[in-house]
């Protein structure tokens, strides 16, 4: 497909999940060299699964898609659930991607992963 479905076209229009969350366990920020495009995800970790996840993207429509269908998707998972979600994932639930907007979508499970791995870091210190 080489257009975009009408869920990352509703969802670009109106984000879900915009922001920086407050006090955050841990936060995660990829970014793309080529297209120059940065996503940030911040997480609360209440009981063992994420209580809150919010993203600030700067970044194209399949991006701030994907930043918000991966905080949708990951929204009260276990730590573990949330880790398995894949940019895939994220594709589907959107609808499909154009093929050179599959990055976008590897960029919010990257930042994602990155978010968890830094609450995994501080909670061991
Ligand atoms: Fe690079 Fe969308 S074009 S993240």
């Amino acid at each position: 497909m080489d257009e975009y479905s009408k869920k990352v076209m509703a969802l670009f229009k109106n984000p879900k999940n915009m922001g920086e969350v407050k006090n955050a366990d841990g936060a995660g920020e990829a970014g793309n060299p080529v297209c120059g495009d940065v996503m940030r995800i911040t997480i609360k970790v209440k009981d063992g699964r994420l209580a809150d996840i919010k993203f600030k993207t700067m970044g194209c429509v399949a991006a701030i898609a994907s930043s918000s269908m991966i905080t949708e998707l990951a929204k009260g998972k276990t730590i573990q659930e949330a880790m398995d979600i894949t940019n895939m994932d994220v594709a589907k639930e959107l609808g499909g991607l154009p093929n050179i907007k599959m990055h976008c979508s590897k960029l919010a499970a990257d930042a994602l992963r990155l978010a968890i791995n830094d609450y995994q870091k501080r909670k061991k210190r």
